[in-house]
């Protein structure tokens, strides 16, 4: 009796290790900083893709800004975010309209990456901000 039980609570605990290394999600914490590159269409139409610098915008904003409530998914290229629904005041356009922050007018200020690259997050600490890359 005792011997079947000490093995389930073997199991109960390999059970709990396991849990606990699949909670820690690969690359979570290092997407806080950086620089996340939307280019979903913007190459297509003849734009710069879009620089967005998380970092920036994660230490004057609770997650749940645009995490929850804008709707924004928590993975890159997740979202398909169009101009329209900026100039409508959804995704960026809830901020950038000319009051919160600058408006959708400043075209380069977003549209501010090579051309060619892919949808990504660029890691480190600090963004290298619009214009740069
Ligand atoms: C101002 C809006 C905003 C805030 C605030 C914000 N994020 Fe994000 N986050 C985004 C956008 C936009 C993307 C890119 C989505 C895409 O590419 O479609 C993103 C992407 C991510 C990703 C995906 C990274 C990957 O590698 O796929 C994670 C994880 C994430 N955010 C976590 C967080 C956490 C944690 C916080 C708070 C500490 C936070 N975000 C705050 C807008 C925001
Ligand atoms: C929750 C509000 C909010 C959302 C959502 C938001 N921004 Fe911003 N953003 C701001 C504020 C505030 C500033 C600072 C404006 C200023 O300096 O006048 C800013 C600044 C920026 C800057 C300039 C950063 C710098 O280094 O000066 C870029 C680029 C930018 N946002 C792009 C985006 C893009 C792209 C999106 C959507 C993917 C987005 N933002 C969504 C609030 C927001
Ligand atoms: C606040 C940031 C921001 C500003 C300012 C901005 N854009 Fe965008 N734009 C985006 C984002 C984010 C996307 C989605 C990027 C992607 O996935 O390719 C986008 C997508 C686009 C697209 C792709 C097709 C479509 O209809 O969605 C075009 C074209 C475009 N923008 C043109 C412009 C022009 C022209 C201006 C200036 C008048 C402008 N944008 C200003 C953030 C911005």
């Amino acid at each position: 009796m005792t011997g079947r039980c000490r093995r389930a609570g073997r199991r109960h605990l390999a059970a709990l290790v396991a849990a606990a290394a699949l909670a820690v999600v690969p690359g979570a914490p290092q997407a806080e900083y950086g620089d996340v590159v939307l280019n979903k269409r913007s190459d297509q139409e003849g734009m710069r893709p879009v620089i967005f610098p998380h970092w920036f915008h994660r230490i004057r904003f609770r997650c749940a800004v645009c995490h929850f409530e804008l709707g924004f998914k928590m993975r890159v290229g997740a979202n398909d975010v169009l101009m329209s629904d900026i100039i409508d005041g959804k995704f960026c356009g809830m901020c950038h309209n000319g009051s919160i922050a600058w408006g959708p007018d400043r075209c380069d200020l977003c549209h501010s990456g090579l051309p060619g690259q892919k949808s990504r997050i660029v890691g480190g600490h600090g963004t290298k901000g619009p214009g740069r890359w």
